[in-house]
């Protein structure tokens, strides 16, 4: 068993249909994946998921943008995998994410960047609580 790290396929991801792309990404790169689930935020939740961003000036337009349309929720596991999955992912802003990243391949643009990975094993844990029960996590 390796370290976990939690996803999202952000609503422009899913609304452009690559649900199915990013996952074989996802599988290809060594992850496996523990919880899997398509669901959609409420402005009040995704409000508290980016709480941390509460004083940015893009929290508004990011809150909007996570309750616009359904996302795909996930607990990921691999050695070293919240450090490995953000080098899948590539940068915040798709325009400056390395060739073959999820980010370069799928975003849209910085503020509709199509996939979310934590930042860290703290915050994955806390990330994945937020979606998934003690039983869908074992
Ligand atoms: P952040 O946690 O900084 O990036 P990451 O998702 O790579 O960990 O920001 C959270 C999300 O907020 C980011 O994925 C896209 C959005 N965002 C903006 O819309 N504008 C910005 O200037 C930044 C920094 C982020």
């Amino acid at each position: 068993m390796g370290n976990r790290t939690f996803t999202m396929i952000k609503p422009d991801a899913v609304a452009n249909g690559h649900i199915g792309a990013i996952l074989e990404k996802i599988n290809g790169a060594g992850f496996r994946i523990v919880a899997l689930k398509m669901t959609r935020l409420s402005t009040e939740k995704a409000g508290e998921f980016y709480a941390v961003h509460k004083e940015r000036p893009f929290y508004g337009e990011l809150v909007e943008f996570m309750s616009s349309g359904h996302i795909v929720a996930a607990i990921l596991e691999k050695d070293n995998a919240v450090e490995d999955f953000r080098k899948l992912i590539g940068a915040t802003n798709p325009a400056n994410a390395d060739a073959g990243t999820i980010r370069k391949l799928f975003a849209e643009s910085l503020g509709r960047n199509a996939i979310h990975g934590s930042d860290s094993d703290e915050n994955a844990a806390i990330e994945g609580s937020f979606f998934f029960s003690g039983l869908e996590q074992f």
